[in-house]
């Protein structure tokens, strides 16, 4: 018998509207303790909507919910003193150092020690002495960051953690995300970029339009997700060799470069090309909509069509 982890979020049927626009239309979420959990979507999807019912920062219109054994329409006090909470929409406009902000918000929640807003700050090369509203947007996203996490909370709910990163920082933060897991707590992360859900997160839901389309188990994803790979070589190279291949498709040679779609690994691709001289290897990750494309028939062409989606999500 499988023993399932409690559950730190349970969402059923949350709808919210703004006036008449309708910005969700019944979201499920199931969020088990101890997972990172990607919240994928694209722009408008009702992605910071439904975190900011999560914090009780506004209220749903129907629908049940649940945060850490709470309902945060009633007690969301509590559920806000175990949560680390990163907003979308940082606005941070201080005259005081971020250290004077962090250390502020650090006793609001019972203390943080000194050494610990120093190790992050450090780890994201945050200088602490600045002004706040001096800082780049970036430099604000790791103050953010910092206060999230410093006091070590049960359930961190990052809204688009990595926008304004640079790549290194993007792979400390998900580094920290990775050690907060390994520490047995849970991490909720809403982001548009795949490849970054797909790297850190154990399962992903995907929201489209206010609904939730898809729930992930990022195994199983990763190890069906296409990709376009071009390769070049020294010299031209036939492409019959290569549309032979196991998991590869769409072959198309010119001269010495090569594109195909690989579903899966790529180990035979990259067997054959070492039995040429590669001179460059590029390799574009699967954006949003094709990853609905794998979801909703392998790839027909109309599969992402707008409404489709959502009617089969409804099913
Ligand atoms: N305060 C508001 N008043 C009116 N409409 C809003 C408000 N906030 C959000 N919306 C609308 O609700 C829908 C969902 O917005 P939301 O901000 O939740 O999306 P999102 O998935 O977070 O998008 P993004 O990726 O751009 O951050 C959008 O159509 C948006 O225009
Ligand atoms: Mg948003």
């Amino acid at each position: 018998m499988t023993v399932h982890p409690p559950r730190v979020i349970t969402a059923t049927g949350l709808t919210k509207s703004y006036g008449r626009h309708r910005a969700l239309s019944g979201v499920d979420l199931d969020v088990r303790q101890g997972e990172i959990f990607g919240f994928l979507g694209p722009n408008g999807a009702g992605k910071t909507t439904t975190i900011r019912i999560m914090l009780d920062l506004i209220r749903r219109d129907e629908g049940e919910l649940s945060v850490l054994g709470h309902d945060p329409r009633t007690d969301g006090v509590h559920i806000r003193r175990d949560i680390g909470y990163l907003p979308g929409e940082l606005a941070m406009s201080s005259r005081r150092p971020a250290r004077e902000l962090l250390t502020y918000l650090g006793n609001l929640r019972g203390g943080v020690s000194r050494g610990r807003i120093d190790e992050l700050a450090r780890r994201l090369g945050l200088d602490l002495a600045r002004p706040i509203r001096g800082l780049s947007k970036g430099n604000k996203q790791k103050v953010g960051l910092v206060q999230a996490f410093m006091h070590e909370p049960r359930l961190l709910v990052l809204d688009e953690p990595t926008s304004g990163l640079d790549p290194l920082l993007q792979q400390e933060f998900l580094a920290m995300v990775r050690e907060a897991r390994d520490e047995g707590r849970t991490v909720f992360m809403s982001s548009h970029v795949l490849s970054e859900v797909q790297d850190v997160a154990d399962r992903a839901a995907i929201i489209r339009r206010g609904r939730i389309v898809a729930v992930e188990d990022m195994d199983a994803l990763r190890e069906r997700s296409s990709r376009k790979i071009t390769l070049r070589f020294t010299e031209p190279v036939s492409g019959d060799q290569f549309a032979a291949a196991e998991n590869v498709r769409e072959v198309a040679v010119e001269g010495d470069t090569l594109h195909c779609v690989v579903d899966g690994s790529p180990d035979a691709l990259v067997k054959l090309a070492a039995q040429h001289t590669v001179l460059t290897l590029t390799s574009e990750e699967p954006d949003l909509e094709e990853l609905f494309f794998i979801h909703y028939n392998g790839g027909g062409a109309d599969a992402g069509a707008e409404g489709e989606a959502d009617r089969d999500a409804a099913a």
